[in-house]
């Protein structure tokens, strides 16, 4: 049995001016966005080629997003790529050094093989995506008005930097949300029969440091989170390294339609869904590794085993707003075919699930939330 696979090579910096040479930068193309560029990059000479992801439209990725920032890296001369910034940034950046795509849609649809061009540097800007240790990028495929994963060895990144001090510009919302994701692939992967004991050492670690400066933050305000930006940088690769292994599952499924068809950012459109698909889970197999998780999270949260999702829950909304999806523009009718979806899309990552759900607790789960 494989146990872990990790080809990254993983270092920590204190600031981008420590981590950056005139022979890293020598060649480089840098991807970002707007906002880092100018908290973080003014520091750089003019003539460092960078493209702003945000200048080919706003939000996550999609297939046509992609598309034009393809066609416009072409533009410049450049050895390698260094990506800065968050799940968007790097989920991009990870198709650009694909060797002659043009069409985003191609590496997902499988028609054009995927074959790394060039080296690829990632360093977050949030504390969610895990994207500098995974092999998978993510983007909205605008003719299915949904999301959809690609896992490659092509896609994982050579270089993952981590530097606290980018996270300090973060607001709360998108820091909750981006951690929410984290401790949503630390508990996903951890459930995962494609688990290893390796990868649910790395899934446990996060989940007991995310939570902890959840609890913090829900004790001291949430400007507490400063003391701990370390912590949850280090969990959030610690969660993207056990998932890019053991995949995630039903939480992502079923967030993926919400957030294709109604614009919702990752980490939010998977806060909706994770602890009432972990309470579904638990109410059908409480026990093997579901027991072992429930027992070290009522450990964190000092609660009996069967409140712990529900506590999580309620620890959750006090830092970050859980409004009901029709919020968010669903509708009554998006319930069928968001399962729909889910059912034809999503298996991928249906696989990864802690025991199956059916077609009726996956809507059941739309209604609750509706
Ligand atoms: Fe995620």
């Amino acid at each position: 049995m494989n146990l872990l696979n990790m080809s990254t090579h993983i270092q920590q910096f204190d600031t981008l001016a420590h981590y950056f040479s005139d022979e890293l930068l020598n060649g480089a193309l840098i991807v970002t966005s707007t906002g880092i560029k100018g908290s973080y990059l003014s520091f750089l000479k003019s003539e460092t080629p960078m493209i702003c992801h945000d200048q080919f439209g706003k939000g996550e990725p999609t297939d046509t997003k992609i598309t034009q920032m393809i066609a416009e890296k072409n533009k410049y001369d450049h050895d390698k790529i260094i990506a800065i910034g968050g799940g968007t940034v790097m989920d991009c950046a990870k198709l650009m050094v694909i060797e002659g795509l043009v069409d985003a849609e191609d590496a997902f649809t499988g028609k054009h093989p995927l074959v790394k061009a060039l080296p690829l540097i990632c360093i977050p800007t949030t504390c969610g995506t895990g994207s500098e240790v995974t092999a998978v990028t993510v983007a909205e495929l605008t003719q299915l008005n949904t999301k959809k994963g690609l896992s490659h060895p092509a896609l994982q990144p050579d270089e993952a930097i981590l530097i606290p001090e980018l996270l300090k510009d973060l607001p709360i919302k998108p820091f909750m949300h981006a951690a929410i994701d984290a401790l949503i692939h630390a508990s996903e992967s951890y459930l995962s029969p494609k688990a290893s004991n390796l990868t649910r050492i790395l899934s446990l670690e996060a989940i007991r440091k995310i939570l902890k400066g959840f609890q913090q933050m829900a004790f001291h305000g949430v400007e507490k989170r400063m003391d701990f930006l370390d912590e949850f940088l280090i969990a959030s690769c610690y969660a993207g390294i056990a998932f890019g292994n053991a995949g995630v599952g039903a939480v992502h499924a079923l967030s993926y339609p919400l957030g294709g068809t109604y614009h919702v950012p990752h980490g939010e459109a998977n806060f909706q869904f994770f602890t009432a698909v972990f309470n579904c889970y638990y109410e059908k197999a409480p026990s093997g590794n579901m027991n072992e998780l429930v027992k070290v999270i009522a450990q964190v949260l000092d609660c009996p085993k069967n409140h712990v999702f529900n506590r999580i829950d309620h620890l959750l909304v006090t830092l970050t707003a859980k409004p009901p999806l029709k919020s968010y523009g669903m509708t009554e009718s998006d319930i069928e075919a968001f399962t729909q979806s889910v059912m034809n899309e999503q298996q991928r990552l249906l696989a990864n699930n802690y025991v199956a759900l059916s077609e009726e607790e996956i809507k059941a789960i739309y209604s609750a939330l509706y």
